[in-house]
């Protein structure tokens, strides 16, 4: 029988908590499965915990969470609605990037993740996560300008830290955001069109709000 999408993904969660498969958990105190809506329209996909993620088992809970929820809120959204997750999910030590055998021992994870939540807008924040679809993108160049591939958007976007530290960035991360509900909707209209996935119907209590989001509606 097919597991639900909540139990699945609580699962993936235990697994992580126990995962060994690279040097990361050592010294960590938390790992940082990610958090939010199961059945959310849009996954962030950030690069990996930091030190206060570390502390909370949650992601995006520093100052670059403060700047996310910022920008969420701008176009009318909140965390509730919407899946956050890196592409490691043990905090690497002070901060560092992660490795590339770092990312590849953690991808099952977070294929998994996007197989069972199956997002219409896959949001990437920062150039770790951008890679894993636009390998040769330079972030610069392709922020804000949506990939659609099989019934999915895929929409780079700078990482918040990068928009804190330099501010002349912010004004491009606010566009780009504010694009995001109608990337959302040409989605929807595409999966309407019927020719291809359209999302796991099944519910259930889990790890995560399990909430069925609102439609994101345009305003
Ligand atoms: N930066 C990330 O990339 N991810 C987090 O969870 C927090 C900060």
């Amino acid at each position: 029988m097919p597991q639900d999408r909540a139990a699945a993904l609580a699962e993936i969660a235990e697994e992580i908590k126990q995962c060994t498969k690279c040097a990361l958990y050592k010294g960590t105190t938390n790992a940082v499965p990610g958090a939010g809506n199961i059945h959310a329209e849009i996954m962030f996909i950030g690069e990996g915990p930091g030190f206060h993620e570390d502390k909370q088992g949650l992601p995006f809970v520093g100052r670059s969470g403060d700047y996310l929820n910022y920008l969420l809120k701008l176009i009318g959204l909140d965390r509730e609605q919407v899946f956050i997750t890196n592409v490691v999910k043990h905090r690497p030590p002070e901060n560092r990037d992660p490795l590339p055998d770092e990312i590849i021992a953690c991808k099952p994870y977070l294929d998994k993740q996007i197989e069972l939540i199956d997002p219409l807008v896959i949001a990437t924040l920062g150039r770790f996560s951008m890679a894993r679809y636009f390998p040769n993108g330079k972030i610069s160049q392709i922020h804000g300008q949506p990939l659609y591939d099989d019934n999915r958007a895929y929409y780079p976007f700078f990482h918040p830290a990068a928009a804190l530290r330099n501010p002349g960035l912010r004004s491009d991360m606010e566009a780009d955001f504010k694009r995001l509900l109608e990337v959302i909707e040409k989605v929807r209209e595409m999966r309407a069109g019927g020719s291809g996935p359209s999302g796991n119907g099944d519910s259930g209590g889990g790890p995560a709000n399990d909430t069925p989001p609102e439609q994101l509606r345009l305003l």
